[in-house]
């Protein structure tokens, strides 16, 4: 029978064996996966495995620093990129999902690149991909891999996608990856991390980026999610953010009217993310998580709650 221990067992003896003294390359996003992945691959390699955790802007409030102490903390080899300037510009304008998620993608391969090349002779590139994503990059329509690719398909692959790829968990499933992560002893509230999409809060404020608009949108998600903390809830909600809606409306604030932004929070039950139902939270942790935000964050002064199901509302609202 599996079990936990005897994966990350085989596993570190086999990576040993394959990888030898070789230097490898991997990218962190603060997820399950890549962290599951950077911990197994530090187990057998220690120091010549070089992670890189690229923070592109779009991250959730303080979340690039607070994960990158964490990282450091678990004894990982990281390097924290700072490239928010560089996404954001590249941003600027655009109001197309699509093709924010395309210069997301774009640029992201440009400064992992870029990165890559300070690693000398690096011969590896380890990926967290894991089995549900097998089975998505070789159905018809292509999975994450053939996205990317398309992206780049100017001038050839960057020269990191030219690296060996190791894959050291991609015969699990997503509850397997978690077990293996507890079993190493990585934190319980890193592995219970909801799901986070690589664009990240490109995808939430809908219509063009600035970075004003990504300040607000961290502060209201922030305080909607620590709620959830706060209140019990998080663990019983499989994803949950705020959207920055391109919308304003008109509100009171003492003797003056105002006309700023409206905010809809979100959070959904599901179990792959295919299909998504809205959760049905307390209307107290509603009514107070309303408040906190008109009161603490400027610029907004309404808040809606989407109670729209997948399918056929996505969970993102781009
Ligand atoms: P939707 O919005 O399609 O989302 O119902 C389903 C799940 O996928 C995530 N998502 C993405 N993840 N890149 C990602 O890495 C993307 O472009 C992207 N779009 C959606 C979403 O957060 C949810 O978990």
């Amino acid at each position: 029978t599996w079990t936990p221990d005897a994966f990350v067992d085989t596993t570190v003896s086999e990576l040993k064996e394959k990888i030898g003294d070789d230097k490898v390359i991997l990218g962190l996003s603060g997820g399950v996966d890549s962290t599951v992945a950077a911990v197994l691959l530090h187990k057998a390699i220690g120091e010549n495995l070089y992670c890189i955790f690229v923070d592109n802007g779009l991250l959730r409030k303080n979340e690039f620093q607070s994960v990158l102490t964490q990282y450091e903390g678990m004894g990982l080899n990281v390097k924290g990129v700072n490239a928010s300037a560089r996404f954001l510009d590249e941003l600027a304008g655009e109001n197309d999902p699509e093709k924010k998620r395309k210069i997301i993608g774009r640029v992201f391969i440009e400064v992992f690149d870029d990165e890559s090349h300070l690693v000398e002779d690096a011969k590896w590139l380890a990926q967290g991909t894991i089995y549900p994503d097998v089975i998505e990059s070789v159905s018809a329509t292509g999975g994450p891999s053939a996205t990317i690719k398309s992206h780049h398909n100017v001038g050839g692959l960057p020269d990191y996608m030219k690296l060996d790829v190791v894959e050291p968990l991609r015969m699990l499933f997503k509850d397997e990856v978690r077990r293996v992560g507890a079993s190493m002893g990585i934190d319980p509230e890193l592995l219970g991390r909801h799901p986070f999409p690589g664009p990240g809060l490109a995808i939430r404020i809908l219509g063009d980026i600035t970075p004003e608009k990504v300040s607000i949108l961290q502060e209201v998600d922030a305080i909607f999610v620590n709620g959830l903390k706060e209140w019990g809830l998080y663990d019983k909600v499989w994803q949950a953010g705020a959207m920055l809606l391109p919308v304003n409306s008109v509100g009171v604030m003492g003797d003056e009217r105002t006309y700023e932004k409206c905010v809809a929070l979100r959070a959904v039950e599901s179990t792959d993310g295919m299909t998504a139902d809205w959760v049905n939270l307390p209307y107290e942790f509603l009514q107070k998580t309303s408040n906190d935000i008109i009161n603490k964050v400027r610029g907004v002064n309404r808040v809606v709650y989407d109670i729209s199901s997948k399918p056929p509302a996505t969970i993102e609202w781009e």
